[in-house]
């Protein structure tokens, strides 16, 4: 796929977001003397535009998380980081992000270690807005979420797993951000909480910011996203509009595909295999030892490419006479919804 200067490409679609081909690898010892470089994320792309919710889906260990941290500029010193990221089409450096982060990006982190155990969770919620506008957004928060009153007078000891990760969701939506990372932010919360979280980041997204939605939980993704990258060993394998997602044949690469197969809606099956551990990588494309359709041309260098409005990491040519039947199937259905909306609307 060609790539077009990230300035360029910012004034055009007012991407929030951009990233190039980054990759991560971690430096760790062999031996006495010796060490080895670990390839965790591999030329990976993702791009969040404005009034968009991103959601990056992939199993665990797939390195979402390290993805966050990678943009927040918190990995582990172990950790070498390359490629290109930009935020409002100006670079994202090591100095700059500092001075961003927490102010004009937010991360709602995955672990709820990073509570300071040492301060009430009231008033580190409010850190950055601590007068009386803070107070009111704080108990508007905790109360959509669930909190009972008294929680901002506890330390994060005296909460459960569940309720300290909706305090951080409470600390991200109470900055005024233009980027969101929120690194699984639902589970802990029941689906009302989680629902009204979403509703948060809609709300959010359409006041001209970015949410970047990391989940491992598909549905979530689809109800919530407008665009989904999928995540597998580090790489994303393919990136979709969620309308994308009401039909396999719409999809672009086996993988996608498997976890669409994988959801209790259509058929629950599970995919054969496991995910490659860093060390054991295999040869060309990374999903190959559990690929259905592997030929050998699959051990080759396979780059991401543009299919429709997406891209995919896979040398499959797509059967456009399915994509074309599976689009009109998904237009007649969506007429015969209407058709039966109007007619309950016409009925009373
Ligand atoms: N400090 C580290 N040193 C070496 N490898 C690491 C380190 N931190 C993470 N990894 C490895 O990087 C890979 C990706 O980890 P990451 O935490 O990003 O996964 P994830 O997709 O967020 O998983 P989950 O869904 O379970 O949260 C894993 O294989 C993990 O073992
Ligand atoms: S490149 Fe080959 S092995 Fe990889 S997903 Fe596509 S068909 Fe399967
Ligand atoms: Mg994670």
């Amino acid at each position: 796929m060609d790539k077009k200067p990230i300035a360029e490409s910012y004034r055009r679609n007012a991407a929030i977001l951009e990233i190039q081909d980054l990759s991560v690898t971690f430096r760790q010892r062999k031996g006495l003397f010796q060490s080895e470089d670990l390839p965790v994320i591999s030329r990976l792309n993702v791009t969040v535009n404005q009034g968009e919710i991103v959601a990056v889906v992939g199993a665990s260990g797939s390195g979402k998380s390290l993805l966050a941290h990678g943009i927040m500029g918190i990995l582990p010193v172990n950790a070498r980081i390359s490629g290109e990221m930009n935020f409002l089409g100006e670079p994202l450096t090591t100095e700059r992000i500092c001075k961003l982060r927490g102010k004009e990006i937010a991360l709602v982190p995955q672990g709820v270690t990073y509570l300071d155990p040492l301060m009430k969770v009231g008033a580190q919620v409010r850190e950055q807005q601590p007068g009386k506008e803070g107070k009111r957004r704080q108990k508007e928060l905790f109360s959509a979420y669930g909190l009972p009153e008294k929680t901002e007078e506890r330390y994060p000891f005296e909460c459960s797993g569940g309720m300290n990760r909706r305090i951080l969701l409470s600390t991200a939506l109470m900055e005024r951000p233009k980027l969101i990372v929120a690194d699984e932010p639902t589970p802990g919360m029941d689906l009302g909480q989680a629902k009204r979280a979403m509703a948060d980041f809609r709300a959010f997204a359409s006041q001209g910011n970015g949410v970047f939605l990391i989940t491992h939980d598909l549905p979530l993704a689809i109800s919530a996203a407008d665009r989904i990258a999928v995540f597998y060993a580090g790489t994303t394998v393919e990136e979709a509009p969620s309308s994308d997602f009401a039909s396999e044949a719409l999809l672009r690469h086996p993988y996608t595909r498997a976890l669409w197969r994988a959801m209790p809606q259509n058929g629950f099956q599970a995919i054969p295999g496991t995910q490659p551990y860093v060390k054991d990588m295999p040869k060309g494309c990374v999903f190959g030892p559990r690929c259905p359709k592997f030929t050998k041309e699959c051990l080759g260098d396979i780059p991401m490419r543009a299919v429709r409005q997406g891209t995919v990491r896979c040398i499959l040519q797509h059967d456009e006479h399915k994509i074309r039947e599976a689009r009109e199937s998904k237009d007649a259905q969506k007429a015969q919804e209407e058709r039966e909306v109007q007619k309950y609307a016409g009925g009373r």
